[in-house]
């Protein structure tokens, strides 16, 4: 907090209830924003290396690479085992330098200059015209640099970056680069610096909400400032609905906090159903002449936590159905890109998600801003290391300098969506087995507390009860436990007053299309993919989805679980990798897998039939699947399993016109193989899937589904032909002509009549013409090591995935896929303004 702070004098202040204008407001990738920021992503210049002297004004840059950001060097590859498994086997090491020229007008002169970054990974030293302007060691937090005494005016600047990541600085891929958002500031001397609204709102009621307004005003004059500031609430529509005026006088030097309570009638209440918006627009004005203006986003909703109803969003109880997710986009990288980010919300509302945790990290602006779109809750987590350090580079190293700082700036920066309901302080804390681990947990969620009083702290906990026992769980709000789910019960029966939830659930792992007979669990299969029976195939602590469900309906005062994970990652890729500890590289044992298996969906957004299973659980629009896929040419008379998911009462299971009988979920139980380290080693029996054995034939497999006796779902596959053809599936046929946004491109292998191929690996080769670019391919294999930034890609078990780049020019983009055996596809997508 700014020492120099103190409360500014409000002379007086007026408010307006009353719809008195139309104002119209341009969307824009931040969730708050002021009039006097401007993009700085583009035309810098980046070298991999580290040289001397490249912070110099006047350094020799001429043959550096042309880069826009957000960028992530280490997604460029090339992948190797030298580069560690478990970060991807992707260079996510070395030194980085960015540069970028920039001119800063004379008529500026008496502004003052700030440089915003939302991230950089990591260990970011920033220097303009060779001056040293600061550094942020932890990679996933956002920092802003004044710059003002380095700028010379009306003349070139030179801004340079050296990043220096080391390898294993986490457990996961980090990405390497100026990965998130950069924006130049031009403020008045007088003006509402970064992260400086804080809004919340109390007293909602259908008819009424009062919103609180904590305004910063900054005053870097060296005289006192009379100024008016302005607030404005603004609904979905354009309409400002409520305006409060504020005349304020701010000593020279500090920064002032200017309290606002404004009242909106009928409020628009955000849920998950409705994720009603408003903003607020802060105008700071001297003698009339506007001189600052800053956009916030918030929502108006109450959240509460109860050991009898447990979550309680404007007053109803909402189980959690969660994932956790780490941040990279897959074949993308780390480089944020709202598109891609929106692309993995929506997959995952689509499977039934109603939070997120970010774990184990700050996330982007850009995904909060989704979430509070899309109406997903969050649980914004800060570290996965406090003092005792997981892997030899983590943020342990940084820790005691830097927690306190980073923790303030992480909740300043996200506090004021209505999506985020919690603050994680931690995930499996080392210091959970310590006897003095509290302390820290207590000092942590005290930061919290004062930074935010509105949301509760919360960790989570992989020890049992070693946190109950060291008092850590006492000094978090809300107690997450990672994979103990037949503990939740007699945790509650401990401690009548703790809320408990599963902040880390299952570790199942799986490979799309993949499938291993028999079912069992914890096979290691040479091909290096993992079967989508889902037989509990995983690490050590990993169970079935099925065993959450069925704590989760028991202990009805847990407020829900965060699935590990909903979109597969890179790097970890368990359960190939990390058999013996004793090495650094021993995640490499199993190379060339390189990124995880354990979500519902792959790497490319592709689901797998775990992605069914958990539908079938979390949502209530009749559904129905069937696995595996159809194509067993040799086993002809063999017995396969096949399983169905639903969310209705009963399934019924034809093969080529033959029933094989009904089965009733919930009744029909279906063993599946357990190694948990709860359970002896066995059979768990499932009352969330039906089975049957069916004998194979090739054809047609259909499944009916059955609600109240009605046919509610149907599902067939039919057994594949000859792989024949490609086609190609947009998921936009338009997109905007921006430069950033992205079309997502299914390529599928067919055979004549349209069905998939469901072993097809053929090679496609892709060709671009108009107003786009091939921006990345994939296929979802956890194992190949071929380049993410290529025109060609093998199908993996009939799908690969193609990513196209709007240019800024609006037009059209035809682009072409071919393979040798194959007939080809051509497909246009249009660009817009
Ligand atoms: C947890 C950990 C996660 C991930 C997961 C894999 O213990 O918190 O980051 O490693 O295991 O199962």
């Amino acid at each position: 907090m700014d020492n120099r702070a103190c409360k500014s004098l409000i002379l007086r202040s007026i408010s307006f209830s009353l719809l008195i204008a139309f104002l119209f407001l341009s969307t824009s990738c931040k969730t708050t924003t002021s009039l006097n920021d401007e993009d700085f992503n583009n035309d810098w210049l980046f070298l991999k290396g580290n040289v001397s002297d490249a912070k110099q004004f006047g350094f020799n840059d001429s043959e550096w690479r042309k880069v826009d950001l957000p960028h992530d060097w280490a997604i460029e590859g090339p992948f190797s085992i030298e580069n560690n498994a478990r970060t991807g086997g992707l260079p996510v090491h070395g030194t980085g330098w960015y540069r970028k020229h920039f001119q800063i007008s004379k008529e500026n002169s008496d502004k003052i200059i700030s440089v915003e970054f939302d991230g950089a990974m990591n260990n970011a030293h920033v220097w303009v015209n060779g001056h040293f302007a600061g550094n942020r060691p932890y990679g996933y937090i956002g920092f802003e640099f004044d710059i003002t005494p380095f700028i010379k005016f009306g003349e070139q600047n030179v801004i340079a970056v050296r990043l220096s990541p080391k390898d294993l600085s986490a457990r996961w891929y980090p990405g390497a680069g100026i990965y998130r958002n950069v924006r130049i500031k031009t403020n008045y001397k007088l003006h509402i610096p970064q992260w400086g609204t804080k809004i919340t709102t109390q007293n909602v009621s259908k008819s009424h909400a009062k919103i609180n307004f904590t305004t910063s005003v900054c005053n870097k004059f060296k005289t006192q400032q009379s100024a008016e500031l302005e607030t404005s609430i603004v609904n979905s529509d354009g309409e400002i609905v409520s305006t409060i005026t504020s005349e304020i006088i701010l000593q020279a030097n500090t920064t002032g906090y200017v309290d606002q309570l404004i009242d909106i009638e009928n409020p628009k209440i955000w849920d998950i159903k409705h994720p009603n918006l408003y903003k607020s627009l802060s105008k700071i004005s001297i003698q009339g002449k506007i001189i600052d203006s800053y956009e916030s986003e918030f929502g108006v909703r109450t959240i509460k936590f109860t050991t009898e109803n447990g979550f309680q969003l404007n007053g109803k109880t909402v189980k959690l159905q969660g994932v956790c997710m780490h941040h990279d986009l897959g074949p993308l990288g780390a480089a944020v890109n709202y598109r891609a980010t929106e692309r993995q919300m929506q997959i995952m509302k689509s499977m039934g998600v109603n939070a997120l945790r970010t774990s184990h990290n700050p996330p982007s602006p850009e995904l909060l801003q989704i979430c509070d779109k899309l109406g997903i809750v969050v649980i914004v987590e800060a570290f996965d290391e406090w003092k005792l350090g997981k892997v030899i580079n983590g943020y342990n190293k940084y820790f005691d300098e830097w927690h306190e700082k980073d923790l303030r700036d992480m909740i300043k920066r996200d506090r004021n969506h209505p999506s985020v309901i919690m603050w994680s302080i931690g995930n499996e804390i080392l210091e959970q087995s310590r006897k003095d681990g509290w302390k820290i947990a207590k000092e942590l969620t005290e930061i919290c507390h004062e930074e935010d009083s509105t949301r509760p702290t919360t960790a989570g906990f992989n020890y049992y009860p070693a946190p109950f026992t060291n008092q850590l769980a006492k000094y978090v709000d809300i107690v997450g436990m990672n994979y103990w789910p037949l503990n939740y019960q007699e945790i509650l029966d401990a401690n009548p007053n703790m809320i408990v939830y599963g902040s880390e659930t299952s570790s199942q792992t799986s490979s799309r299309g993949v499938y291993h007979f028999p079912i069992e669990a914890n096979e290691q299969h040479q091909t290096n993919q993992v079967s989508s029976y889902d037989g509990t195939v995983g690490p050590p602590w990993a169970y079935a989805p099925d065993v959450e469900f069925e704590q989760q309906e028991k202990v009805t005062r847990s407020l829900g679980e965060f699935m590990w994970t909903g979109f597969d990652y890179l790097g970890e890729p368990t359960p190939y990798g990390g058999k013996d500890n004793s090495t650094n590289g021993y995640w490499n044992t199993d190379w060339p897998s390189r990124s995880s298996y354990f979500a519902p969906v792959d790497l490319c957004g592709f689901p797998k039939d775990r992605y069914y299973l958990y539908q079938s659980q979390w949502t209530t629009k009749p559904m129905v699947h069937v696995l595996p896929h159809w194509n067993w040419e040799g086993k002809e008379g063999d017995t396969i399993p096949v399983y169905s998911y639903t969310n209705c009462d009963e399934v019924e299971l034809f093969v080529n016109g033959k029933s094989f009988g009904k089965k009733i979920k919930g009744v029909d139980l279906t063993p599946i193989p357990a190694e948990f380290h709860f359970f002896p080693k066995g059979m768990y029996q499932s009352k969330y899937r039906l089975s049957w054995d069916v004998p194979y034939q090739a054809g047609t497999l259909k499944v009916v589904a059955y609600k109240n006796g009605k046919i509610e779902a149907e599902k067939t596959i039919h057994t594949a032909g000859k792989a024949y053809q490609i086609k190609l599936i947009p998921d936009r046929k338009t997109i905007s002509a921006d430069g950033k946004d992205l079309s997502f491109i299914t390529v599928r292998v067919e055979d004549k009549d349209g069905n998939l191929c469901p072993k097809a690996n053929d090679l496609v080769k892709f060709s671009i013409e108009g107003k786009g670019e091939i921006v990345a391919v994939g296929n979802g294999d956890a194992t190949s090591t071929k380049a993410y930034q290529a025109k060609k890609r093998n199908a993996f078990n009939g799908l690969c995935l193609l990513i196209v780049k709007s240019t800024t020019i609006a037009g059209e983009i035809t682009i072409n896929a071919e393979s040798d055996q194959l007939i080809t596809n051509e497909i246009s997508i249009s660009t817009k303004k």
